[in-house]
């Protein structure tokens, strides 16, 4: 049987309602909220694409799973589940749970990192950078160039630029303690690594003596992606091309809010001994002891679960399949995208749809806030409030002005999206009217989720 249409691999057992809005309540709400999204009240908007993080739907198995945590403070019987589904998808020796993926990059960078250091990565996401930084330490961004340019299509946006990485080992080696791959490139447009890249990055740190650590976030959809584009790989369960990114790096942190399926939690996974040791001392101090790690018993057990559904071959083919109907509806229709689609989201390429206002007006809060006012969808800026920000204080234009609507997983239908693409579209139509935003208050670090802003005339 072979059918076009590739439906959602799931049906609804439990709803919740979501409340429409006219444009005037969503004015009051935008300017109460300092125009900044993060701001709002989530009953204020329909369809909410701020972040495929902790927003996807647990599975019936999952809540299932709940009943069976349990609770006890060590050792507990959750834990030992969850590790092994860990070890089995990862193949690490140690495996730390943390509340979140940042409380994993917290800790491995500082237990592992010196200030003046320097980790290269092929794009550092908001919050990997700023707790690099927060070490003192500079977190360098190697993508490929065709990575920074939104239109041009490849099927690797994300790899790593090897012969850029190969000049920072060189010249800078002694400050680097070890390289990051993310998978898949979530600043850089939800766009994968292949595997091919990853060999060369494992090359040069074994060349090097370095450690390679994966930002494992969306590791199935990078798997996905592999089995998609990359020769030789067609005939692989996306779970064994996971195992093979794994195989090739010593460690990973891992935000289970995303490919864990899963509404909280993460793990710091690795196979150095010493380094594992310093983590744990970390974590006791900051997270919890080491069989729970800030997490609850049904937590880990709701993610052992989440961890061996994400990998299943149907709900890949429809979650990347979902994303790309929307990026070819906004595309056929004039809207300047980053291409191809990215596996967890779509993102406006606010630069270009917006030309007439500069960076550090920042054209991705225009569009933001022109789609909460047009439709009540809220998505998020990725450009120069997130990232333009530099460690002493300036400000400089980010490499590129993107709009990310990233979509929960298993949580919207088709319909849902087909309305998103309608409110996209008038935006787009109604561009050249799109005015900019001056910062009216920001905290130094992370400005992005509280920044207030006011519209320029
Ligand atoms: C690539 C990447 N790394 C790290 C994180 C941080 O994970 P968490 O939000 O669970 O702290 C995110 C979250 O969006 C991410 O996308």
């Amino acid at each position: 049987m072979s059918f076009h249409t590739i439906i959602e691999p799931f049906r609804i057992k439990s709803v919740e309602a979501i409340r429409f809005t006219d444009h005037a309540e969503r004015e009051g709400a935008l300017e109460a909220a300092g125009w900044n999204v993060f701001l709002l009240h989530a009953d204020d908007v329909l369809i909410d694409l701020l972040t495929d993080s902790g927003t996807g739907a647990m599975s019936a198995a999952q809540w299932g799973a709940l009943m069976q945590g349990d609770e006890s403070y060590a050792g507990s019987r959750s834990f030992y589940r969850f590790e092994a589904v860990v070890r089995d998808l990862t193949g690490f020796t140690h495996v730390i749970p943390t509340h979140q993926g940042r409380a994993a990059e917290r800790i491995l960078f500082h237990s592992t990192l010196q200030r003046g250091d320097v980790v290269p990565n092929n794009n550092h996401f908001d919050t990997t950078r700023a707790n690099i930084e927060a070490e003192g330490a500079e977190a360098r961004d190697l993508v490929i160039p065709e990575g920074r340019v939104p239109a041009l299509v490849h099927p690797f946006k994300g790899n790593v630029d090897l012969a850029a990485l190969e000049r920072t080992l060189r010249d800078e080696g002694d400050r680097v303690p070890l390289v990051i791959v993310t998978v898949t490139n979530n600043s850089g447009g939800g766009q994968p690594v292949s595997i091919e890249n990853l060999r060369g990055v494992r090359a040069l740190c074994d060349r090097f003596n370095k450690r390679l650590f994966l930002d494992a976030c969306r590791f199935a959809e990078n798997a996905w992606f592999v089995k998609l584009r990359e020769p030789g790989y067609s005939e692989r369960t996306p779970k064994s091309i996971a195992q093979e990114m794994f195989g090739l790096a010593d460690g990973c942190t891992m935000s289970a809010k995303k490919d864990g399926l899963s509404n909280i939690g993460g793990f710091l996974a690795l196979n150095d001994d010493r380094w594992a040791e310093a983590a744990r001392t970390l974590l006791i101090l900051t997270e919890g002891f080491p069989t729970y790690g800030g997490l609850a018993g049904y937590d880990l057990e709701a993610i052992a679960r989440g961890l061996e559904e994400v990998v299943d071959e149907s709900y890949l083919r429809y979650r990347i399949r979902s994303i790309e109907y929307l990026a070819e509806k906004l595309h056929a229709a004039g809207v300047e995208i980053l291409l191809p689609a990215g596996g967890h989201a779509i993102y406006l390429d606010a630069r270009a749809m917006l030309p007439h206002v500069r960076p550090l007006a920042y054209p991705g809060i225009a569009v933001v806030n022109a789609l909460y006012l047009e439709g009540g969808v809220r998505g998020v800026e990725i450009g120069s409030v997130m990232f333009g920000r530099q460690p002493d204080g300036s400000e400089q234009p980010a490499a590129m002005e993107l709009v990310r609507l990233a979509i929960p997983r298993r949580v919207y239908t088709q319909s849902h999206i087909d309305y998103v693409a309608e409110v996209v579209i008038a935006v787009h139509r109604k561009r050249d009217e799109l005015r900019g935003y001056r910062i009216t208050s920001a905290p130094a670090v992370l400005r992005h989720f509280t920044a207030r802003f006011e519209r320029q005339s």
